[in-house]
């Protein structure tokens, strides 16, 4: 019989979530998307989560992400999210909103971390592994032989005097209107720091522009093999459901 989860991935603009094929990493159904609200409350984003899960029937435990520092199940940051976020118990809040079920609660690149690394680019991969999602920011998630080092938030890290997310971001590429060749060198620079402190085996290439990679991923001067991610627009989904089956709570 196939194992199932359920996962939800919080964003900036959209709330999508499905059930999941544990063993595959592939949706069974669809992938429901719902439009975040504005203003991304708590209380708000928990209702629209908890909407999701009653569309698609699910009543077993459910994993979340979030924009955000989890620890505890307390979301500690808030990017692309109401602030109201800082300092809310976010385990507590899906689960209540879901009629008290297990919920497990992560950063949304950690879930796309765990997902790349088991089931996607990552999967025959051994020692260090990176994600990063090029989005609004930058997201991250190490894992070393399969174990997630939770919240590393790499996309804050200093580079050359600027946040590593300001200067290569795929936000970045669009508002100074860079060429894939000129946000690949920027790219580059953040890469070539976190390979230089980090000593990766890997580098997995997520978010929306790892669709694009054959334009940038070439042009990458770094030493580490980049991968792009294979998963795409459901690792965060996927990554959520196996958090919450393996008991991962950061
Ligand atoms: C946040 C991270 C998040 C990433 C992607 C960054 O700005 O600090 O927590 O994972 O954006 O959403």
């Amino acid at each position: 019989m196939t194992k199932t989860g359920f996962g939800v991935d919080v964003g900036g603009s959209g709330v999508k979530g499905g059930t999941v094929d544990l063993t595959t990493g592939e949706l069974i159904g669809d992938r429901i998307k719902l439009p975040t609200p504005q203003p991304s409350t708590p209380n708000a984003v928990a209702e629209t989560v908890a909407e999701i899960v009653r569309l698609a029937r699910w009543d077993g435990p459910v994993g979340v992400t979030l924009p955000s520092v989890v620890t505890g199940g307390v979301a500690r940051s808030a990017a692309n999210i109401d602030k109201k976020w800082i300092g809310t118990d976010a385990r507590a809040l899906f689960g209540d909103a879901f009629g008290g079920r297990p919920v497990t609660v992560l950063n949304d690149a950690d879930a796309a971390g765990i997902a790349e690394d088991r089931l996607g680019a990552g999967k025959d991969a051994s020692g260090v592994v990176i994600l990063l999602t090029f989005g609004t920011g930058i997201g991250s998630a190490i894992l070393h032989n399969g174990v997630l080092l939770p919240n590393t938030e790499f996309g804050h890290m200093e580079v050359d005097c600027k946040e590593a997310e300001h200067l290569a971001a795929s936000s970045v590429k669009d508002a100074n209107d860079l060429s894939y060749k000129e946000w690949a060198a920027e790219v580059s620079r953040v890469l070539t720091r976190f390979e230089d402190l980090l000593w990766p085996d890997l580098f997995i290439a997520g978010g929306g522009i790892s669709r694009k990679h054959e334009k940038w991923i070439p042009h990458l001067t770094s030493r580490t093999p980049v991968v792009p991610a294979a998963l795409l627009n459901t690792a965060g989904i996927v990554g959520a459901a196996i958090a919450v089956d393996t008991g991962i709570a950061p």
